[in-house]
């Protein structure tokens, strides 16, 4: 995800924002000027949604980029396509850049959507209406809203799991946030202002609960279009309502305990959900991102009730303020505190009274069994509790400890891994959440540090080692639990390198090297750059100035001895974004109007066609001239290409920066693929088992229109997919190739 541009009332992008006041390498102003695009817009709306087959497929991503099943007999065959070639060449003609209200995709390819917000995933489900009436008690089976982070599991005959399966699958996304004034009739009915402002209407605050969280849904295709089947017994939602257990080290811990579950062992719910993961055992990962900003903490009145060390958990993870969606504000709450469960202040005489531990229930990597309805998702305390963008899975060897990367999405935050202790023994696929408690419960998990000379270490987080100690000055580590719950207080102390935003991880299946989006930083100033976060310059948009890292970079790093348990590893940047236009100390991997790009977000490597990458941008800088994208893109490796010292100029400052450059991309390395409507993100992406259909999101389509224009749909930003001065809506499209061949080459 990444509401990238949704702005809270004061102007303020709720995502670019930091809470890492530390001064490890590259500390910078964390007070920066943020912009909405809302004031920026003056564009044109073009004609709406193009007409679309409604169609669904996805895949892929159950692997996460590697062979590790054997072929499953599957459904008929589609038309045969050649098998990538050794050496890939991207097959398309560049998509131009556009700021038109439509997908734009490829000459020879098909963009169809398949599954929009609010669309009834069970029978007896009428249609959505969409204009803020549909029955608020429908919701936990429509389609939630900003579709995020996305898997296709293939399903065979016996309802298993078939990653290579062509023509049936499961589509698994996240529903990451809300564009509210499109939700309800005329926007969230609030009373009063500031600290005193409240929601008055109970259906407007469920179907908010609803629309957050992650679908489940059967798609089928049948000759060239996808749809999704909508009674399938696999369909499923999973809210802010769905209860979840606890497992890892934190689990049944004091920081776990609230009036919901006074022995911590579970709570209720997900939130804010945006890039995902798999498992090689066949189940999906959703990553809770900005989850902090939902909750209600007055310091005013909270922090006198508060421990130092409680305030300085808060601080570093951002716990304060009235809540971004004011749900703790409804009244009366119920018996069960639907409401003031969001709330994290200190309100009963202990903490199985209230849900002054609210907050630490939230920040985890949750499983989720998509093929056992009934299954309860678990939230894996082991791989830390951060703003997690993703968790992508690395190599998966028989034999060998699994790892997965995971991005901290804030300004100024890290790169973690972590890694199983259990070996990989392939006889666990299939095995559901019981696999999951084997290989995701006990492990180690590190944090990066990128230095100068272009190698980097990763610094395990445990109680005891790195600084991690009860004597730690900052903050006393007590337990093992402690540092999993104050995952970044641990990785401060260890010393990681402060990043420009961590979004997704992808890791190359041809050679297990892995790419990490760093998709802007609005606060890395031209003296506090690094080698790994070497920009800092203007980009002005409409005459205002842009500062910092406002296109971002996207790094990547071997691990030494291609071994993901290593503990050092070697990296350079593999491209930066830029307008092609820029100075060539902004340009640096020399975009030219094809290929050029800004903030980096989603990206995929396809399983299908080893080798080729898939890159989404979430972007609100270069907006101006286009509006968000998919590019398609064929690295090479760390080290391809050469050292460079950059020259940043900021007005009348100049500094240099050393730093590693990849080799520049040219347009048979890197092309624009798709094009999205007004005011979108372009993230989530998956394929069909075969290659042959490409699922991908669009988010938040007009998302900035204010909601004083709700009864003008004129003035909507986008009416994108449904046209004809509708209200937008997010949704999953699926793309083809009119020829049947792989997407992209
Ligand atoms: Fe939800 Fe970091 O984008
Ligand atoms: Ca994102
Ligand atoms: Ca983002
Ligand atoms: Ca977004």
């Amino acid at each position: 995800m990444t509401a990238n541009t949704r702005t809270d009332a004061a102007g303020i992008d709720l995502d670019d924002v930091g809470t890492n006041p530390t001064s490890n390498p590259s500390f910078t102003d964390l007070i920066a000027s943020r912009l909405s695009r809302r004031h920026l817009f003056g564009l044109g709306v073009g004609t709406a949604g193009t007409a679309l087959l409604q169609a669904c497929g996805g895949g892929g991503g159950a692997g996460a980029g590697f062979p590790i099943l054997p072929p499953v007999p599957a459904p008929p065959p589609p038309p045969p396509a050649p098998a990538p070639a050794a050496s890939l060449k991207l097959g398309f003609d560049a998509v131009a850049k556009s700021l038109a209200d439509v997908v734009a995709v490829p000459a020879g390819y098909t963009a169809s959507v398949l599954y929009r917000l609010g669309d009834p995933i069970a029978s007896g489900v009428p249609a959505y209406v969409n204009n803020g009436t549909d029955a608020a008690n429908t919701f936990d089976r429509r389609a939630g809203d900003h579709h995020d982070g996305m898997t296709f599991f293939g399903v065979n005959a016996s309802g298993k799991w078939d990653a290579a399966n062509p023509s049936r699958g499961l589509l698994v996304m996240n529903h990451e946030a809300i564009t509210s004034v499109f939700l309800h009739p005329t926007g969230q009915t609030i009373t009063g202002s500031g600290a005193a402002a409240v929601r008055t209407v109970s259906d407007e605050v469920l179907r908010e609960f609803y629309v957050h969280g992650v679908s489940v849904i059967e798609v089928n295709r049948a000759g060239v279009s996808w749809s999704y089947k909508q009674d399938s017994s696999f369909n499923r939602r999973v809210h802010t309502l769905t209860e979840m257990n606890f497992s890892g080290p934190a689990a049944k811990t004091d920081y776990l305990k609230t009036k919901y579950s006074t022995d911590g062992s579970k709570t209720r719910g997900t939130v804010n959900n945006c890039a995902n993961g798999t498992t090689p055992w066949g189940t999906y990962l959703t990553c809770e991102e900005n989850w902090a900003g939902y909750f209600r903490r007055i310091t005013g009145t909270d922090n006198a009730k508060r421990s130092t060390k409680e305030l300085a958990s808060f601080a570093r993870y951002g716990v304060a303020g009235n809540g971004r969606e004011l749900w703790a504000t409804f009244t009366p709450d119920t018996a069960d505190n639907l409401y003031g469960r969001w709330n994290t202040e200190v309100i009963g005489a202990t903490a199985t009274d209230d849900f002054r531990n609210g907050s630490n229930t939230y920040g985890w990597v949750v499983e989720i069994d998509p093929f056992t309805t009934a299954s309860t998702p678990r939230k894996r305390t082991a791989l830390g509790r951060f703003g997690h963008e993703g968790a992508c899975l690395g190599p998966v060897v028989v034999g060998k400890p699994l790892v997965w990367y995971m991005g901290d999405d804030s300004q100024n935050e890290y790169l973690y891994k972590f890694v199983s202790t259990r070996n990989w023994d392939a006889a666990d696929i299939g095995g559901g959440i019981a696999a999951g408690d084997k290989y995701m419960d006990d492990g180690k998990l590190y944090v990066a540090k990128f230095k100068a000379d272009g190698t980097g270490d990763w610094l395990e987080l445990k109680l005891g080692v790195n600084g991690i100690t009860a004597s730690n000055p900052a903050y006393a580590f007590a337990d093992a639990a402690d540092v999993l719950v104050n995952t970044r207080l641990a990785a401060d102390v260890a010393g990681a390198t402060k990043m420009d935003r961590p979004e997704w991880t992808a890791v190359n299946p041809k050679n297990g090297e892995v790419y990490l989006t760093l998709t802007n930083n609005s606060a890395r100033a031209v003296t506090g750059t690094d080698a790994a976060n070497p920009r800092s310059y203007n980009d002005p948009k409409g005459g205002v100035a842009q500062k910092g890292n406002p296109n971002g970079h996207i790094i990547r790093f071997a691990d030494t001895g291609g071994d993901p348990a290593a503990v050092t590893f070697k990296w350079d940047v593999y491209m930066f974004g830029a307008r092609s236009t820029a100075s060539a100390d902004v340009n640096l991997s020399a975009l030219g109007a094809d290929n050029d790009f800004s903030s980096p977000d989603g990206m995929w490597f396809s399983q299908a066609a080893p080798g080729l990458l898939w890159i989404e941008t979430d972007d609100g800088k270069y907006t101006d001239v286009t509006n968000c994208m998919l590019l398609g893109a064929l690295p090479g490796k760390v080290g391809d290409g050469a050292a460079k010292t950059i020259t940043n100029v900021d007005g009348g400052t100049t500094a240099t920066q050393a730093t590693f450059v990849g080799k520049a991309p040219g347009t048979d390395g890197l092309r624009r693929f798709l094009v999205g409507p007004v005011d979108c993100e372009i993230t989530g992406i998956a394929e069909s088992g075969d290659g042959r259909a490409l699922f991908v999101n669009i988010q938040h389509p007009g998302e900035n229109t204010a909601k004083a224009d709700i009864n003008d749909p004129g003035k909507f930003l986008s009416h994108w997919p449904d046209g004809d001065k509708t209200r937008p809506r997010s949704a999953t499209v699926v793309i083809t190739k009119n020829d049947g061949g792989l997407i992209g080459l």
